[in-house]
């Protein structure tokens, strides 16, 4: 191996691109290669043996990339395949919930803390396993949001739809006492403005693929794999198995990166 192999992302849409936009920021050495599986988003209301082969097809295509670390970095997809994943490649893996839950955890005052996410996340309880481990005497609600995906694949998320589906998903939400609430699905920091707007701007949110960074920077270190300096413009590659057009509006306007070299692939044949 070498430190100049690409890091992995891989995410059932455009969310983890909320990943790799703070991995761009934090880790501008790094070569990224992202798979986002478009055409069959969302993940979150699929019965979990398909998200585990979904999830796996993802792994086994950027395994072909040859890189050096994998980031899975979709909650969903984290919730219930992480573990096995992890156990069977000779790679680093990195998932996003408990890096999102150990932030949570720094930053809540009152130990209440919400979870926002898809049903996969929030039936599987792995936020909340998560939290009470580390602190039994936390209090955590989850929260399912099935509406917020689909506005964000479809480009919605300024929308005064999108501001109505925010208020009315998360009223049970509004008068819990939570001081901190965890955005459990990679896509919901695209929703961070109307989120806040909406709970008021007392509620901490953590964004729980930013926190992950945070985590593959220092496993990058502790294996010795953190690429050098970079002698030219990395050749960052992005990959989506439905339409192209789509995911380039998206990124390009979330990573604010022009003329993206996006190639669309299919899985699972
Ligand atoms: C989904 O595909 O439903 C959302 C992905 C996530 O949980 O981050």
């Amino acid at each position: 191996m070498t430190n100049r192999q690409a890091i992995g992302f891989i995410d059932s849409g455009v969310g983890g691109l909320t990943v790799v936009k703070e991995a761009l920021k934090q880790l501008p050495n790094e070569k990224v290669i992202y798979l986002g599986d478009t055409a069959r988003c969302p993940y979150g209301p699929r019965p979990v043996e398909q998200v585990i082969e979904f999830t796996w097809q993802m792994t086994s295509f950027l395994m072909q990339k040859n890189i050096k670390m994998l980031v899975i970095a979709c909650n969903t997809a984290t919730a219930v395949a992480l573990e096995e994943i992890k156990q069977a490649l000779p790679i680093p893996v990195v998932g996003v919930i408990l890096p999102g839950s150990r932030a949570a955890l720094k930053k809540t005052l009152g130990k209440q803390i919400g979870v926002i996410g898809t049903q996969v996340t929030v039936s599987s309880q792995a936020y909340s396993k998560a939290i009470l481990t580390k602190s039994p005497h936390s209090q955590v609600i989850e929260l399912a949001c099935p509406k917020f995906v689909p506005i964000v694949e479809s480009k919605e998320y300024h929308s005064p739809i999108a501001k109505m589906i925010v208020a009315e998903t998360l009223k049970p939400l509004k008068q819990s006492g939570i001081d901190t609430l965890i955005l459990g699905c990679t896509h919901y920091p695209l929703l961070a403005p109307l989120i806040h707007n909406y709970l008021g701007k007392e509620v901490e949110l953590i964004d729980s693929g930013a926190e992950t960074v945070g985590e593959v920077s220092m496993l990058l270190d502790y294996f010795e794999i953190a690429a050098p300096p970079a002698e030219q413009t990395l050749a960052h590659e992005f990959y989506a198995t439905g339409s192209v057009s789509l995911f380039r509006d998206i990124s390009e306007d979330w990573l604010g990166i022009e003329k993206m070299v996006i190639e669309k692939v299919t899985l699972g044949n």
